[in-house]
C-alpha cells in the first residue's frame, strides 16, 4: 500500500489536450461471455477507428493476461482485480485522448460500475457494450475448447458453466452477435460515437 502520495498535474489540462489532439479520449468497454465475439468486434472496431486516422487502442483479456496481468486467475479476487485494473489502463488511454477498446468478460456488475465511475470521475467517457450471444451459441461455437472442457471439468471456475455472468441491465449499446455479422455491429458503435460527438 502505498502512503504519502500526492497527485501531480501536468502543464497541459485535459481541455487543451483534446484541442490540439483534435480527439475525445473515451472506453469503450465491451463485457460478454467467452466467445461472443468481443475480440472479433473489438480488432475490427480498431481497424476501422485506424483508418479514420483516429488514435485508438485495443486491451483484450486474453492478451493482458500474458502480460501485465499473468499473475491474476479466475477465481473472483483475480477477476476483480483484473477488471480493476483495466478499469485503470483504460482510464489512462481515454485520459490521453485515446479511445482504448476493451474486451474483457468482465462479469460481475458492481466492477463495471467502478470502472465506469472512475472515468466518469475524471470526465471520462464510458460506454458499456454488450456483447450478447445465448449460452448455447457461444457453447457451440467454441473455438478455444474451454466450453467442452469446462463441461468434462477438466477447467473450473469457467464463466456461464461454472462461474457467474451478470449481464448488464441497461448497457450503452446492446448487440446479438448471434443476429448480426461484425461489420454491423462495428456500425452500430460508430453510429453512437459519432452521435455522442466523440468523433466527427
Ligand atoms: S475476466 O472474467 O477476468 O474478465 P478475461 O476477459 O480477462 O476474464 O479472460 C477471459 C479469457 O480467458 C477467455 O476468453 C478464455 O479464453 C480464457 N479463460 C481461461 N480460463 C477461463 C475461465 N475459467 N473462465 C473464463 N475464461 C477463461
Amino acid at each position: 500500500m502505498s502512503t504519502n502520495i500526492t497527485f501531480h498535474p501536468g502543464s497541459v489540462d485535459a481541455q487543451e489536450r483534446v484541442g490540439l489532439l483534435k480527439q475525445t479520449g473515451v472506453t469503450i468497454w465491451l463485457t460478454g461471455l467467452s466467445a461472443s465475439g468481443k475480440s472479433t468486434i473489438a480488432c475490427a472496431l480498431e481497424q476501422h477507428l485506424l483508418h479514420l486516422h483516429k488514435f485508438t487502442y485495443r486491451l483484450d483479456g486474453d492478451n493482458v493476461r500474458l502480460g501485465l496481468n499473468r499473475d491474476l486467475g479466475f477465481d473472483e479476487k483475480s477477476r476483480v482485480e483484473n477488471i480493476r485494473r483495466i478499469g485503470e489502463v483504460s482510464k489512462l488511454f481515454a485520459d490521453s485522448a485515446c479511445i482504448a477498446i476493451t474486451a474483457f468478460i468482465s462479469p460481475y456488475k458492481a466492477d463495471r460500475q467502478v470502472a465506469r465511475e472512475l472515468h466518469e470521475k475524471g470526465g471520462l467517457g464510458f460506454i458499456e457494450v454488450f456483447v450478447d450471444a445465448p449460452l448455447s451459441v457461444v457453447e457451440e461455437r467454441d473455438p478455444k475448447g474451454l466450453y467442452k472442457a469446462a463441461r468434462a471439468g477438466t477447467i473450473k471456475d469457467f464463466t456461464g458453466i461454472s462461474a457467474p455472468y451478470e449481464a448488464p441491465e441497461n448497457p450503452d449499446i446492446h448487440i446479438r452477435t448471434d443476429e448480426c455479422d461484425v461489420t454491423v455491429a462495428v456500425e452500430v458503435i460508430i453510429e453512437y460515437l459519432t452521435k455522442h460527438n466523440y468523433i466527427s
